[in-house]
């Protein structure tokens, strides 16, 4: 029978304690916690190489023989370990000292555009809605009253709505946020109406907030993807959502926390309540729209490559186990298929390629690379793993986008005409 216990580790003076059983390796524990982000791009299989280790104290499980491959034996004899392929074991009375060696840089990520706002096809407007005052002969509700004067959006009969609805009771003029002709949001009196835009890329995640009426960007927040830790690429992920009883759950609540958190401090940096937060609108390839719903991708990664959803999809943020942003929506475009998601689609679309009479080369070249091409009539899509190029995935020397790697360079003439290079 699985034994349940408690660990005790102590990584750089800081002591954590977290459940694991007899079977959980050093990384799925360490998985557990947040301040550690410790590099696994093969998500646990042992061949990487990436996810080293060093034992201070305490007992583990002897070195494995797969271990001599990515580990040279001088680095064995220092105490240093896969920690997919270490078992804790013995008396935790005696805390396990481990010190991490890989995913302490701080990250790099773009985050900036150029070639004008690309959400300026977004077509939000406030509108006055007149409604007839209520009397003893017409005593519908206020929000038939609305809904009998404009469109209403579906996703607006929520309880936020109806909240506001009373706060502004008796009133015969209402300010909407509109899209297309429907209702979104109900605004309070010299309200703005925001929302947050996300994209959640394999290895990074950006969260911008936007000014809807006028589409421009306030600020953001960008971050390595928290689910980084349980695998580099999309393969990895879905493999390590497979080998781990509650993987779907670990893996949703690891990108629910951070984007949850990341949301709510953009928020409060810009004094925005939750009121004025109409909707989150999260793109990303399939298998992470998958990860964020907590739904098994696991036949995305085989043939015929079915995904369990390509469909555009709403649901309120709570039901996603967000926490400090908990009383508005988040809204998933479509996605194409299982390796052309939403990013894609979101991208084609501000973009606007499918507007030209030209043919367009759309390209995202991230740890998944798609590629769409507009010939003018049709849209034609493929996509293919780009990460191990660019993003350092499985590669023996060098690293991703953290401090100290170099992410440019330039050359300048100095005073003697010399060309020297910045
Ligand atoms: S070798 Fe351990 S995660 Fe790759």
């Amino acid at each position: 029978m699985t034994q349940e216990r408690v660990l005790t580790i102590i990584d750089r003076e800081t002591t954590y304690t977290i459940g694991a059983t007899d079977g959980t390796t050093l990384l799925q524990a360490l998985r557990q916690i947040p301040d550690i982000l410790l590099d696994a791009p093969c998500g646990g299989n042992g061949n990487c190489g990436k996810c080293k280790v060093r034992i201070l104290q305490g007992e583990v499980s002897p070195p494995q023989p797969e271990e001599t491959h990515p580990l040279a034996a001088e680095e064995l004899s220092q105490g240093i370990r896969l920690a997919c392929r270490t078992y804790p074991l013995g008396n935790q009375d005696l805390p396990l000292k481990i010190a991490t060696i890989h995913g302490r840089g701080t990250s790099q990520v773009m985050t900036g555009f150029s070639g004008g706002t690309p959400l300026e096809v977004l077509r939000f407007h406030a509108q006055e809605i007149h409604l007839k005052s209520s009397s003893v002969e017409d005593q519908r509700s206020q929000l038939t009253r609305l809904t009998d004067e404009v469109a209403v959006h579906p996703a607006m009969k929520n309880p936020r709505t109806l909240r506001k609805l009373q706060r502004q009771i008796g009133r015969t003029s209402l300010n909407c946020l509109m899209d297309q002709g429907k209702a979104v949001a109900l605004l309070n009196p010299g309200d703005n109406a925001f929302g947050c835009a996300i994209d959640i890329g394999t290895t990074t995640v950006v969260v911008y907030l936007v000014e809807l009426l006028s589409g421009s960007i306030v600020d953001h927040r960008a971050a390595l993807n928290a689910q980084k830790r349980f695998g580099a690429d999309v393969i990895s992920r879905i493999e390590a959502v497979s080998r781990q009883a509650n993987g779907s759950e670990l893996l949703q609540r690891s990108i629910v926390q951070q984007l949850d958190w990341m949301a709510a401090e953009l928020c409060e940096a810009h004094g925005i309540s939750e009121d004025s937060l109409v909707e989150l609108c999260a793109v990303g390839n399939t298998t992470m729209l998958h990860l964020l719903l907590g739904v098994d991708p696991a036949t995305i990664a085989v043939a015929p490559f079915t995904p369990v959803f390509t469909e555009s999809l709403s649901c309120p943020v709570a039901q996603l186990g967000f926490k400090h942003i908990s009383d508005t929506y988040i809204h998933l475009p479509g996605s194409i298929a299982s390796y052309v998601g939403a990013d894609i689609t979101a991208g084609v679309f501000a973009s606007g390629i499918t507007r030209q009479t030209d043919p367009v080369l759309f390209l995202d070249i991230g740890t998944n690379g798609e590629i769409a091409l507009w010939d003018g009539a049709q849209l034609h899509c493929c996509s293919s793993a780009a990460g191990p190029a660019f993003e350092g995935a499985s590669i023996l020397h060098g690293t991703g986008g953290i401090t100290g790697a170099v992410s440019s360079v330039s050359w300048v003439r100095d005073d003697q005409g010399r060309i020297r290079k910045s």
